[in-house]
């Protein structure tokens, strides 16, 4: 049997990558192996490293050796080998993968829509990360859209989860929006959500000056502005932040310029990982971190089972359609495709209209 191959980050370094490889395994008992098709890496990914110790994102698919890590990816696998009554070879998958050849799984509850790995070391991590979908089995499943999905489906579930989370808030009493890192496809989603809603409240999108136009072009924020330019935004509207930024000067001047006028500020992500030091400015008791799959369980339990995976479905449905117009994806595969997207997407390198979808 060929080897299975993984690709690992230093967990303090995450520009230092190595190569691993060890024999495949048959799978036991109620175990499937899957062969990890092709996955998207973008900045989320990042954040799984950088956060990695802090939320938990190494405990996913953990290895012998302390100092490295794999980081999880979304994507797609094939079922190569099987020893399940019910998942039979050749079965797609979509859902939460290492950055390797191969998963061996233990399928726990099966349905004809979803599984659940229920492998022991999996069962106290959040749910989200552990169902599977049965694509063969969703009606009008196409293939052509693989690429949008393990792109975009964890990003703007998120952003469906944002909106959902303001909405039910009231948006905080706030008159205007500004969302931080507006080029990123979380945020981007965010705004295809707040576009479509006549009461929501004026959407601004603040990103770095390379960025600007491209912002500009999506036509879906009100106002664009670079982080330059954060003290032209004016203070005197009430504001909601959502920040996919995490940096700490960002936030800071423009929580110095709002004051009392910064209702809430969600952190949702951290783009700007090496920046990601609050200062004095910040405002830390209207700020709280935002968890999607925090959120996801609590609409699982107001809406009842899969009625969030419907909704979600349905808005990254139609915003992934309309994604099409601006957003290129680049597949490639093999080990040092991996590692070059990898890398691509570490140092900021990908262009904000563009994204990665890769397999070994
Ligand atoms: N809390 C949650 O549950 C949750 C869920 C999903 C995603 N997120 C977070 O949302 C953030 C966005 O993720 P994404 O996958 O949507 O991002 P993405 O589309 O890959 O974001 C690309 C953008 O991020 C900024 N950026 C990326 N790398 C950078 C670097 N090295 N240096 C400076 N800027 C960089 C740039 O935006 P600008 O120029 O506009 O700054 C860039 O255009 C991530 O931090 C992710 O973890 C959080």
């Amino acid at each position: 049997m060929a080897d299975i191959t993984e690709f690992q980050v230093r967990k303090d370094k995450l520009d230092e990558t190595r190569r691993v490889q060890h024999e495949k395994p048959a799978p036991g008992d109620g175990q499937i192996l899957v062969k990890v098709d092709r996955f998207a890496i973008t900045a989320n990914n990042v954040t799984y490293g950088v956060v990695g110790e802090r939320i938990g994102y190494w405990k996913f698919f953990p290895v012998s050796d302390e100092g490295w890590g794999v980081i999880p990816v979304w994507g797609f696998g094939d079922v190569e080998a099987s020893n399940h009554p019910d998942i039979a070879v050749g079965e797609r998958l979509y859902g939460y993968w290492p950055t390797a050849s191969h998963l061996v799984m233990t399928p726990g509850k099966v349905s004809e829509s979803r599984l659940m790995d229920d492998t022991p070391h999996r069962r106290e991590l959040p749910p989200v990360y552990n169902s599977y979908a049965r694509v063969n089995n969703e009606p009008g499943y196409d293939g052509d859209t693989d690429n949008d999905r393990m792109v975009l489906m964890p990003l703007y579930a998120t952003s469906f989860c944002i909106y959902d989370f303001l909405k039910d808030n009231d948006w905080f009493g706030a008159a205007r929006v500004i969302i931080g890192s507006a080029s990123s496809k979380t945020a981007i989603g965010t705004a295809y959500a707040v576009k479509s809603d006549d009461a929501a409240p004026k959407l601004v999108g603040l990103t770095s000056p390379r960025n600007r136009d491209a912002v500009e072009r999506l036509g879906l924020y009100d106002e664009v502005a670079a982080y330059d330019d954060i003290e032209s935004l004016g203070g005197e509207i009430s504001t909601l932040i959502i920040d996919m930024s995490g940096d700490g000067d960002v936030l800071g001047r423009l929580h110095k310029l709002l004051g009392d006028k910064m209702k809430y500020t969600s952190n949702v992500g951290i783009t700007h990982f090496t920046a990601n030091e609050m200062g004095p400015d910040f405002i830390r008791e209207r700020s709280a971190m935002f968890f999607a799959p925090g959120h996801i369980q609590k609409r699982a339990a107001d809406w009842g089972p899969g009625e969030f995976e419907k909704r979600a479905h349905a808005f990254w449905s139609e915003a992934s359609r309309k994604s099409r117009s601006w957003l290129t994806i680049q597949e490639a595969h093999g080990f040092g495709a991996v590692e070059h997207a990898w890398r691509d997407v570490l140092t900021g390198g990908t262009p904000a209209d563009s994204a990665w979808a890769v397999g070994f």
